[in-house]
Order: C-alpha cells, then structure tokens, then sequence
C-alpha cells in the first residue's frame, strides 16, 4: 500500500510517496504563481493550486505496482479561501504572509482586546491570521462578505475538491483566530465578532481522521484507485513535526521554509503568558507552541535571485570564512515581522557595510539575520522555562551545511537532521497512513518511521562569539522600529 503526502507551500507544491514500510519512495514538485498585488500583500488562486495538486497526482501514481490507501495534507496556514453558495471561488486566496489587515488586526487586539482573544482562541490576532482578513474583506470587499458561502484554508479547499467534504483540522484551525484551541471547537463568540456564522465553517476533525473518499469521476480522470481515502492533513507546520518526529513532551522542530519556525510540542494546552508565541493544537491529537518568522529561507532566495541573480545557492556560500566576525548585519523583515514583533510595517534592512565589506559578509548576514530572528522565538520559550538543548531541522534552508551550523551555534542547540528534509510532505503522509490504520497511533508512527541521519554539536567558541552578536542583533529592531512605519 501507498500513502500520499501533499505539501501545499507558497513556493511550490510538493507531493511524495511513502509505501507501508514508512520510505518515501517517490516525490513531484509543481510551481504555481504567487501574487504581491502591492507592497506587503500576499496572493494566490486556489484553482492553480487544484490544477497543480491534480498534475502531481496523475504523475506520482504513474507506472504504480500497487495501490494507494490515503492522501493527506500539510498546508500554509491561515490563508483565507472564499467560496460562494455554487463553490466558486470568490477571490483570490489571502495568504498566511499578507499584512494588509493592520487595522482589523488592531481592532481585534486593542478594542475585543487580548486579553479576551487569548482566553477565547488562546491566542492574539497577528495580520496573517484567518480572522482579521476576514473582517477585511467585510470591511473593505462588502459585496464579496455577501456572498461567502463557506470559508476555508488553502489544504482544506483541496480536500474538499478531492472529495466533496467540507472539512479542516485542529492544527490548521488553531490559526484562524475563530478556534477555541483549548476546547477544540469553534469558538461561537469570534465568529459573532468576525460577523459571520458557524455554518459556513468546516467541520472539525483530528489530523489524522478520514473525511471522505476520494469523488469516483476524479479517481477515473488522474487514474487512481476509487477507494483512496481523504484524510484531514494539519498545517505545514503540524504536518513537518510529524514528518521529523517532533512529537511528545518538549520536542523542538526548526522549519526554514518560505517561512522560519520554531516548533515546540507537547502533551498538555498551555499558553505562552505574553502571547508571543502561538499556541495551537498539534497534529498528534495534542498542542504545540510556536514562533513564525514571514521570511526565512525567502530571504535568501530573493538575495540570491532577485538581487545577486544566482541559482547557485551552495557557490556563493563556499568562500564564507568568517562565521561569529561579521560586521553587516541583516534584519530579515521583506514581508512584516510575526513572531515576536507582530509589526507588518517592519522591513529589511541590511546595517554595518564598510568599504571593505564583501559579498560574502552580505551573504552570511542573511543567514544570520534569519537565524538570530528564530533566536528572539526561541529566547521567549526560554524565558517562559521550557528547556530546549537539541532541535530537528528541515526545509529547504536545511539543505545548507553553514545554515545548519549556523542554528546550532547562535541558538546554541544540538541540531539533528532527520534522513528526509521533506517535513510536511512526508508528515502527511504519515497522517494518510495512521487515518488507514497502518499504524496505531501518529506518535508510534513518527518514531517507528523518522531516522536522524546526521548531529551537529554547537562549538562553544563560536557561541560566545555568536552570543555577542546575538546582542546587538537585539538592539537593531527597536531603534528602527518607529522609522519603518514612515518610510513604508
Ligand atoms: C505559520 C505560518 C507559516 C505558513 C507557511 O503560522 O504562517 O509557517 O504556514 O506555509
């Protein structure tokens, strides 16, 4: 038996294959278009995702030597997907990274206040949150509001197309600011305060539960099995936990991805008192909280494509020789900041150059830059007492040896990096097997099928030196906070 993983990303959708004995045994990858229609907002069309997610499926299921039980999802989260009484999709999708909602998200946070979000939703509103945009749309797209007939994340809008249930996951609800996490189930006071009502939300399932089969007219047109079986999925970052074995009592997962994320699992509800972190239920059944930065792993794909013009990633990092002794430094706000800063008017800023700076140094202090923000995460589970001495890595950021050494020496952690770095993908398709009764539990699963191929140790030079420039990194955000707003 097969099991598909389909990972929904911002970049690209990626989908892969894991057979019974839990190895990933064949991957696709699609590109689809992602809009900036202006300056910090984030777009994309659900229907190219659907056209990318059907293409994929046609061509991972070719030449099969035996069938496919289930497909599951690790999605980008909060992205808002608007549908009308005959399931046409009404707009564009507002996707997790989009900051426009700046006025609903202060409304939300100082006039409900946060206080009272936090104990409805566990949580505060961040721009990128499901919530604020829709009082966006209510606020600025009234004859749209109107006609929205069911409201969904962008992995559940492929679920549903694939089997005709309306239907999300605990993991991905959370962040939707509409969730009562603790409880899992809507909270009926936010959907009172975002003016809508509980029958246009999905109903809500456990990541790994089967919300339907596949539709037989689709099973036929990608030429796949008739009884493969939809299962709910998680968010991308539930679903890369799983699919790195971050489950259980303080485990650490570290995504650099699109975005950057720090994961932190655990078995009990708990709330981060100054709600800096998320605070979301995991995939497993349980909770985790979580920092997440809007740009991480993009940082360095624009300064590598859009301003250096490379495709060479590894090239420019060969001739790096001066880790813990760079004098540039790079805050890595392209998109905003979320996690900790929650401010979408924040925006990059290279500060430090001389006359004798290099590429190079530019170079390292993106990664840096990156690095040192997932530090600020990291440093408010610290300070909240949560102990975190090693961390699982993966993204397409972890494909980078420096990077790797990097996060075990600013964040002065054991860094252990999992045989796949495939993390929502294969995550998902773990899901699909334990909602097919392959395994009996997601936790059993992940540690029966993740093997960590590689262990980096922090050296302890290199953090002092990093611990220092760590402090100054500090400093940067605040003395340019209120400028940002100005220059915008
Ligand atoms: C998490 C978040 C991002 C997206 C990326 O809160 O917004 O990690 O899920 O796809």
């Amino acid at each position: 038996m097969y099991y598909i993983g389909v990972d929904l990303g911002t970049s690209a959708l990626k989908l892969v294959m894991m057979n019974s004995k839990g190895e990933l045994v064949k991957s696709v990858s699609k590109e689809y278009p992602l809009y900036f229609p202006h300056s910090g907002w984030s777009e994309q069309k659900p229907e190219d995702w659907f056209i990318a997610v059907k293409e994929g499926l046609k061509e991972i299921a070719a030449g099969l030597d035996d069938k496919i039980g289930g497909i599951s999802f690790g999605g980008q989260m909060h992205g808002l997907v608007i549908l009308d009484k005959d399931d046409n999709v009404l707009r564009p999708a507002i996707l997790w990274n989009d900051g426009r909602s700046t006025e609903e998200t202060d409304y939300l946070n100082n006039v409900i206040g946060k206080e009272k979000l936090s104990k409805l939703t566990a949580n505060i509103a961040f721009a990128g949150f499901t919530a604020p945009k829709i009082l966006w749309v209510k606020n600025n797209e009234p004859e749209i509001f109107e006609k929205i007939s069911k409201i969904m994340l962008p992995k559940d809008y492929i679920s549903y197309m694939l089997s005709g249930s309306f239907a999300t996951d605990y993991s991905d609800a959370s962040g939707m600011l509409l969730l009562d996490v603790k409880n899992k189930k809507w909270s009926s006071e936010m959907i009172e305060i975002c003016g809508i009502s509980e029958n246009i939300l999905p109903k809500l399932f456990e990541s790994f539960e089967v919300v339907g089969n596949i539709k037989p007219e689709l099973a036929k047109e990608l030429g796949l099995n008739e009884d493969i079986k939809i299962i709910a999925g998680a968010g991308d970052n539930a679903a890369a936990a799983i699919g790195t074995g971050t489950v259980g009592e303080g485990a650490c997962n570290i995504s650099l991805g699109t975005s950057g994320t720090i994961f932190i699992s655990s078995q009990n509800f708990g709330v981060d008192k100054y709600n800096a972190l998320h605070s979301f239920a995991h995939s497993d059944g349980k909770y985790h909280l979580m920092g997440c930065m809007l740009s991480a792993a993009s940082c360095n794909k624009w300064w590598m494509e859009d301003i250096l013009k490379t495709k060479d990633f590894s090239k420019e990092q060969e001739n790096i020789d001066n880790l813990g002794e760079n004098k540039v430094f790079f805050l890595p706000y392209l998109m905003g900041e979320r996690s900790p800063h929650n401010d979408p008017a924040a925006r990059g800023t290279f500060i430090g150059m001389s006359m004798d700076t290099r590429r190079e140094d530019m170079t390292l202090a993106i990664l840096e830059g990156v690095t040192f923000g997932l530090r600020d995460s990291l440093e408010v589970a610290r300070s909240l007492g949560i102990e975190i001495k090693k961390t699982m890595i993966c993204g397409g950021g972890a494909k980078s040896a420096l990077w790797k050494k990097l996060v075990a020496n600013i964040m002065n952690v054991e860094v252990e990096v999992p045989v796949s770095e495939e993390g929502p993908g294969f995550g998902a398709a773990i899901l699909a097997a334990v909602g097919c009764k392959e395994y009996e539990s997601v936790e059993a699963a992940a540690k029966s099928i993740i093997k960590i191929k590689e262990r980096i140790q922090p050296d302890p030079e290199l953090v002092a030196k990093y611990e220092e420039r760590y402090e100054k990194f500090r400093k940067i955000y605040p003395a340019l906070k209120g400028i940002f707003k100005e220059i915008l």
